[in-house]
């Protein structure tokens, strides 16, 4: 048996617009294991983002439970969300977000400064050189193309250690080839460091190279899940 890095119960999160109720995640019980490698897929609207949020504590939910990395965050406030996502959480979009003024090496170092750790340079160097961009420490985000941008994004996701990786369509902004490099570089940090890597994605190809995928369809999973993986 593995550690549990993430268990819900009937997780469920619904937006209230006006006289509207979307269940946009809807009764989700899921087990996520230490060194998984899960891709959240289906059609748009299914849920994938809303889930993937609510799992990394980027939004409160509405009701069940989500416990992660043995913590039950079920009705935790902002202040504990943020706590867990600094400490123990990192994160890659699509749109990359990296903030255009600052170089590739300053980008990468900013979640030190939140998290108020040692702003390092020696780390967030060896980090860019491990995702292949030793020759771009000091390009601005306009100064790199779009897979570089990427790497930049995932380093930077990385400085802070995170005991879980995030990534909502990491590939959804980047050609094919560019799409394959990304998602070698996620599968071999999975392997070769075990970390635990939860993104959700539209390309089939690239989704069932994942170790576990997960569909979803109208907020609920509609694929087989495994039970009970982890302790
Ligand atoms: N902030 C919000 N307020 C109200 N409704 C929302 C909000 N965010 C998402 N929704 C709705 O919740 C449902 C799930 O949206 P979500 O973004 O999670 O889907 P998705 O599977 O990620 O879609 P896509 O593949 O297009 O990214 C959709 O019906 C969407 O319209
Ligand atoms: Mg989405």
């Amino acid at each position: 048996m593995k550690n549990c890095m993430i268990k819900t119960n009937k997780l469920t999160k619904v937006y209230k617009l006006l006289a509207e109720e979307i269940y946009a995640v809807h009764d989700v019980d899921l087990e996520v294991a230490e060194g998984d490698f899960v891709a959240i897929m289906g059609p748009s609207g299914s849920g994938k983002t809303t889930l993937l949020d609510s799992l990394g504590c980027l939004t409160t939910i509405t009701s069940g439970s989500l416990n992660i990395l043995g913590k039950d965050v079920s009705k935790a406030k902002e202040n504990t969300l943020v706590s867990m996502r600094r400490q123990s959480l990192g994160f890659v979009f699509q749109d990359f977000l990296l903030i255009p003024t600052l170089t590739a090496i300053e980008n990468v170092q900013l979640p030190l400064l939140f998290a108020r750790l040692p702003r390092e340079a020696r780390q967030a160097k060896e980090l860019l050189e491990s995702v292949g961009l030793g020759k771009r420490m000091n390009h601005l985000p306009k100064e790199l193309s779009g897979g570089e941008k990427q790497r930049v994004a995932i380093a930077r996701a990385l400085i802070t250690s995170p005991k879980i990786l995030f990534a909502d369509e990491p590939t959804g902004n980047l050609d094919t080839k560019n799409s394959n490099d990304i998602f070698s570089l996620l599968a071999d940090l999975n392997k070769k460091e075990n970390l635990t890597i939860i993104l959700t994605t539209h390309n089939p190809k690239l989704g069932s190279q994942a170790a576990r995928v997960i569909y979803l369809k109208d907020g609920r999973i509609v694929s087989r899940e495994d039970s009970s993986l982890c302790v």
